[in-house]
């Protein structure tokens, strides 16, 4: 059997029919932390509407009660409840085996991710130190950005607490493989749900590696149209940080990208075989402590790290740029906790 990597992707569509008939088996208790934002709300939605959610747990700082209350009328199993403020942070961590992170601002024109560092960093700080203190053992799924220093944040959190296991943390970079699909499937003609490819490294421009060469089916590029493409893959996120214009980045593509990849959590949590996404995880495929690469998922999280698989001259180099940008975007998240 192929494993999921290699298939063709589902749509949002053929995935819910797909629950559907499965769904007796599923029941998971997720919490969104950072619910009410641009990826908290549509990422709640999609929840929402899939029956492997049995309870959604939405936190955020504001205007939880009214998402919740929305959210709460469609008619599907997930149970909905709001938690608004601090004092309601742990709280809504309670019994959560899925815990997904979108909270924290946004690039603007001009703005790279390192620069939301001063911003995000304490949010995901404090939100691991009480999930770390409420559901340790949750597998905890972090879009906020830079990711590339926000894992390290978190993971250095739960060691501080005692309560680190490397294989339940997750930095979601679904986004940047749901682009390449999109822009190698628009280049080639092809359907790019039935494509598939993995992008590596971490996620932040030249940290971006997609590995087109290992795409399936197999695709090929003059050497301008391959650099270019990378590029595009590259700083996609920037692209629509422009088209918004001062108003945020991705939430939509983010939206679907981090629910995709919190199915797959959820997924493998079930016991579900050939369960693999990649993920920015604690690794020592490379130089760098925490790198992207297909993961195979299971109960308790990593499974196995498929590693990098065999790079073209041109991935390799594009690797070997990667990497000091990636160890020094690490330190600084770790610095930041250990900081006296
Ligand atoms: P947004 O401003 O629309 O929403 C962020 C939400 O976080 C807000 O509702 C805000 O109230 C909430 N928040 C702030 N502090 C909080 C705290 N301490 N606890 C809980 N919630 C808190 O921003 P957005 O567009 O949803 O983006 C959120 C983050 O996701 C940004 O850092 C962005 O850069 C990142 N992002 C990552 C990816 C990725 O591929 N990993 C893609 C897109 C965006
Ligand atoms: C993205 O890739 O869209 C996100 O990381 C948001 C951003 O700042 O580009």
């Amino acid at each position: 059997m192929l494993p999921r990597f290699l298939k063709p992707t589902l749509s949002v569509a053929q995935k819910g029919a797909q629950q559907l008939s499965t769904s007796a088996r599923h029941n998971a208790k997720v919490a969104v932390m950072g619910a009410s934002g641009g990826i908290g709300q549509p990422l709640s939605l999609l929840l929402k509407e899939s029956p492997l959610v049995t309870e959604l747990s939405l936190y955020d700082i504001v205007n939880t009660p009214g998402v919740a209350a929305d959210l709460s009328h469609i008619n599907t199993v997930a149970k909905v409840k709001a938690f608004n403020g601090p004092d309601q942070l742990r709280d809504s961590l309670k019994g959560a085996q899925v815990v997904i992170i979108p909270a924290g601002v946004p690039r603007k024109p001009g703005m790279s991710r390192d620069d939301l560092f001063n911003t995000n960093a304490s949010i995901v700080r404090d939100l691991a130190q009480a999930c770390a203190e409420v559901a340790p053992k949750a597998f905890v799924a972090i879009i906020s950005n830079p990711v590339n220093s926000t894992v390290p944040i978190a993971s250095e959190v739960f060691q501080k607490a005692g309560v680190y296991d490397p294989n339940r943390i997750f930095g979601v970079t679904t986004l940047d493989i749901v682009r390449a699909n999109t822009f190698i499937g628009e280049a080639k003609g092809l359907d790019p749900q039935k494509l598939v490819l993995p992008v590596i490294g971490g996620h932040s421009g030249i940290t971006i590696i997609p590995l087109i060469s290992q795409c399936k089916p197999s695709v090929s590029f003059p050497q301008d149209q391959l650099k270019a493409l990378t590029e595009r893959i590259q700083e996609a996120g920037t692209e629509v940080v422009k088209a918004k214009a001062g108003t945020g980045s991705a939430t939509l593509s983010m939206a679907y990208a981090g629910a995709r990849f919190g199915f797959s959590l959820i997924r493998a949590l079930n016991g579900e075989q050939n369960i693999i996404e990649c993920s920015y995880v604690r690794s020592n495929v490379t130089d760098a402590k925490y790198f992207s690469t297909p993961i195979l998922l299971g109960k308790n999280g990593v499974e196995k790290n498929l590693g990098l698989g065999k790079l073209s001259d041109f991935e390799a180099k594009l690797l070997e740029a990667a990497i000091p940008e990636l160890k020094k975007n690490i330190q600084k998240g770790e610095d930041f906790v250990n900081k006296k």
